[in-house]
Order: C-alpha cells, then sequence, then structure tokens
C-alpha cells in the first residue's frame, strides 16, 4: 500500500477535528511517539503527526479523514508493549488515548466499570479496592501501561493460571471501526452468542482492526488473604519439572512464576536488592489467594511440601505485604533490569502445553550452547509461557550477533513448535514478529486473518503492517 505523506493542508483538517493543543508537531515530543519497549535502533520509526483527541466522535472523525487522504493511523497507549504494535512504520498519524482516560461509570449493581482506553490499568484497581472489588486482567505492567494496550494485546500477566487473561475481563467495547463509525459491541452480559463474537475477535487484534475508546470490564471480589511462596531449587530444570506436577493435583495457585538465577540476580542488581541463593540455579514464585486465611495457608503448605518433594531445596513464605511486594518486585522488574544490562535482545514470550513446560529449559540449552550465547528465562511458568530472553553480552561484536540471533531465534521457535507451541503467548507480534508468521502458523489460518482485516479495513489505514503484511 502506497500511503499519502501528511500536508499542511491535511494537518489545518486534524486541528479543526481535536484542536491545536492536541496536534503534535514538536520533533522532540514526536520522538516520544517513535518507539516502544523493543528495540529503538531495529524498529523505531518516526511519525509525521501525533493526535491526542478528547472523545470518541473525534477519534471517528480522524479515521474517516485517514480514509478520506490515504494516511496510515497507529492507535497507541502507554507505549510499553514488546512487539512493536504502536509503532508508525509507514509515518503518517500516531494517535494516542492518553487523554481518553475517564471513568464514565462503576456500576457496583453490575460489577463492571466503564472506562476510557487510555486510563492507568493499576488506576482501575486503586478506584474499586476500598470496595474490596479488582480488575484481574492486568499485566506485569500494571503501573505504566494502560487498557487500551492490554486490550490491543490481549496482555496476559502473573495471575493467568487463576483468573485468566484480559479478554476474560472484557465484557463490551465502544470500538472506532476502520472506516471511522462508533459502535458498542458486547455489553454488561455474562453470557452473549448474538452472532460472532466480535469483542473477542477485537481483543488481542493489535490495533488493526479498528481503535477501542472504551471498555465495559468485569470487576470481581477482591481475595482478601494472600500467601507466597518463594521456593529455590538447585536447577532450572527441577523447578520448572515441579510446575505440572503442581497444576495437576487440583490446587489452583494464582501464579507460578518462574526465574532461573541469571534472571533473579540481575533484576536484584538493578533494584539494588539482596537475597540469599545459597547453591540456588532457579526459583519459583507461587502465590495462592482466596477468602479465607486458614484455606489459603493450608493450600500453600501443601505446594510448599509438594516442591519439596520435587526436589526443592528451600521454601520460603511470605505472608505479609511488605515481603510479598519485594519479590514482586524483583520478578516484576527483570525485563527492565535486562534492558539496563544491555539493551541488544530479543526478548520472546513463548508458549508450550502444560506437559512440555519441561521441555523447554534443554532446548534453551541446546540452542545457548550450539550459538555460543547464555539464554536467561523467566515468566509464566503455570501458563506455560517463557520469557526466554536472547541477550547479546556486551563483550560480543555487533556483527556477530546480528549474524546468530536470527538463527537462534529461528531454532526456539522451531523447537516450541515441535513441543505443540506457539510464538507468542503474551506480548503479540507487531513487527518484531510478523516474518516469522509464514512459518509457524499455517497458510489457511494467515489467509483468515487477512481476510478479516481486508473486510473490516478495505484501505488499510489502520496500523497497517502488524502482524502480517497483506500483500505478501
Ligand atoms: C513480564 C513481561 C516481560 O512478564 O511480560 O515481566
Ligand atoms: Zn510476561
Amino acid at each position: 500500500m502506497i500511503y499519502n505523506r501528511i500536508t499542511h493542508e491535511m494537518i489545518a483538517e486534524l486541528v479543526r477535528i481535536a484542536g491545536e493543543r492536541n496536534v503534535i508537531l514538536d520533533p522532540l515530543k514526536l520522538d516520544g511517539f517513535s518507539h516502544d519497549e523493543t528495540s529503538r535502533e531495529e524498529y523505531g520509526r518516526m511519525p509525521e503527526v501525533a493526535v491526542t483527541p478528547q472523545t470518541a466522535s473525534e477519534v471517528a472523525e480522524i479515521v474517516k479523514f485517514a480514509n478520506r487522504n490515504s494516511v496510515p493511523i497507529t492507535p497507541r497507549g502507554a507505549g510499553s508493549g514488546l512487539s512493536g504494535g504502536a509503532i508508525p512504520i509507514f509515518g503518517g498519524i500516531v494517535l494516542s488515548l492518553e487523554k481518553m482516560n475517564r471513568v464514565r461509570e462503576i456500576d457496583y449493581d453490575n460489577m463492571t466499570m466503564t472506562v476510557e482506553t487510555g486510563i492507568v490499568t493499576n488506576e482501575i484497581n486503586n478506584l474499586v479496592k476500598e470496595r474490596g472489588l479488582f480488575y484481574a486482567g492486568y499485566p506485569m505492567s500494571l503501573e505504566t501501561c494502560t487498557l487500551g494496550g492490554n486490550i490491543a494485546e490481549n496482555a496476559g500477566g502473573g495471575k493467568a493460571i487463576k483468573y485468566g487473561v484480559t479478554s476474560r475481563y472484557i465484557l463490551g467495547l465502544e470500538l472506532v471501526t476502520p472506516s471511522g463509525e462508533v459502535v458498542w459491541l458486547g455489553g454488561k452480559l455474562a453470557k452473549d452468542v448474538t452472532g460472532y463474537d466480535l469483542v473477542h475477535l477485537i481483543v488481542g487484534s493489535e490495533g488493526t482492526l479498528g481503535i477501542v475508546t472504551a471498555a465495559i470490564i468485569k470487576l470481581i471480589g477482591l481475595p482478601t488473604a494472600k500467601s507466597d511462596l518463594l521456593v529455590l531449587y538447585r536447577s532450572p530444570q527441577e523447578a520448572i519439572s515441579s510446575v505440572p506436577v503442581i497444576l495437576s493435583k487440583g490446587l489452583i495457585p494464582t501464579a507460578i512464576e518462574f526465574m532461573d538465577r541469571r534472571s533473579v540476580e540481575t533484576s536484584c542488581a538493578y533494584l539494588n536488592e539482596t537475597l540469599s541463593y545459597a547453591e540456588c540455579g532457579a526459583m519459583l514464585l507461587i502465590e495462592m489467594d482466596g477468602g479465607d486465611a486458614a484455606h489459603v495457608e493450608r493450600d500453600a503448605e501443601s505446594v510448599g511440601d509438594l516442591c519439596v518433594s520435587q526436589g526443592a531445596i528451600e521454601v520460603y513464605v511470605a505472608d505479609n505485604r511488605t515481603t510479598q511486594e519485594r519479590l514482586w518486585s524483583i520478578r516484576r522488574n527483570i525485563a527492565e533490569a535486562f534492558k539496563v544490562y544491555c539493551p541488544v535482545q530479543s526478548l520472546e514470550d513463548i508458549v508450550v502445553p502444560p506437559a512440555s513446560i519441561p521441555s523447554v529449559i534443554p532446548e534453551l540449552d541446546r540452542i545457548g550452547a550450539r550459538y555460543g550465547i547464555t539464554i536467561p528465562c523467566y515468566g509464566h511458568a503455570g501458563d506455560g509461557n517463557l520469557h526466554a530472553t536472547l541477550v547479546k553480552d556486551p563483550e560480543m561484536p555487533m556483527e556477530e550477533w546480528k549474524r546468530i540471533e536470527p538463527k537462534a531465534l529461528i531454532e526456539l521457535y522451531e523447537a516450541i513448535a515441535a513441543l505443540g507451541g506457539k510464538i507468542s503467548g503474551e506480548h503479540g507480534i507487531g513487527i518484531k514478529r510478523k516474518s516469522y508468521m509464514k512459518r509457524f502458523m499455517s497458510p489457511v489460518e494467515l489467509g483468515m486473518l487477512k481476510a478479516i482485516k481486508r473486510a473490516l479495513d478495505p484501505m488499510d489505514i489502520m496500523n497497517p503492517g502488524k502482524i502480517f503484511d497483506l500483500e505478501e
């Protein structure tokens, strides 16, 4: 698709729609919209203009304008994505939802909140926790990400074993379609089979099928009791092999997070934290929660015993909020810590079926040894969703890295596919992984994705060039 460049006339039109304050041309400010959490050198691209509309009807007018003028639009939340979804790879307009962050309604009778998608995800929980409620669909980056980004990527996070991912909590959406209509999909309903499930087609469509300006989210009761276990193992293999055993016992932890020693050490160094490792090679951070403290404690104890029977050398129980927060902060900051250690890296989010979880580590060891790199690994082991991270050793020459990284990555994806897994369980395809789609998705399935895109966005103006290239 060939797009038009933004002209002075077009800028005047955008100013008429959104107001002068909401049309950004200053290169310094535009720079902030040119990248996300992927490598800026590799994927960054400047928009020609950014707009910060304040209502759904302004968003709709901007989308109509883009269709009339054949310019691409890239919707954007907080820019904390990890697959390049919010990067304007063809220039054009970045449409930032930062000013659409109002709460439209909290409906306690229906246990829903209707909220604009520019809201920072953690704000949602802050608003309802006094009433003993929470929104369980949030990912690890909850303090910085926005609900809109979570919806676009169908974000996961550390609570998915028990609570599921973002899509489970999205009951309805206010969508600006790629042709510029505003439509409400879904509603405050526990069940709805009235036609295709468009809500869940849009959730996870990476901003390619429209712009979600508001959502009806489901709230649930905030668990009053919580217990976290930090379980130390000698080897990553022993730690990860415990996971399917725990999962198959009918105890449902909220989270089973895996962290190899290097991941923990890197995060601790970044946070200026200390943990005593002894001969530990990897850890599991396991959380149990519920409404009854004694019950939660009992279950946590059973999980701890199970871990010991699987070779754990130490089980620490964190039953107060300060220690729990300390441990989770170490876990949450691993990705950021590796970025600080070396920004040249490939942060992966591979996913495998539960029974294949123990097979992932030997594959990482094999691929790492073959290419002379270490592949630290952490992540949502209970979901089979692991952040294997190909990190360039700061000493390794860049040319060498560029030569081996794609090969190692493809070998990793092949190993994961052979285990019945997929290349992305959490961060999405965006631009980072789109070149692998032909290899790891059947032509029929890929054809269905493209047919949907063509039907809904005939002008291909809505976040083009993400997930797949239409022309290929
Ligand atoms: C995490 C992000 C990287 O789990 O998904 O920390
Ligand atoms: Zn994650």
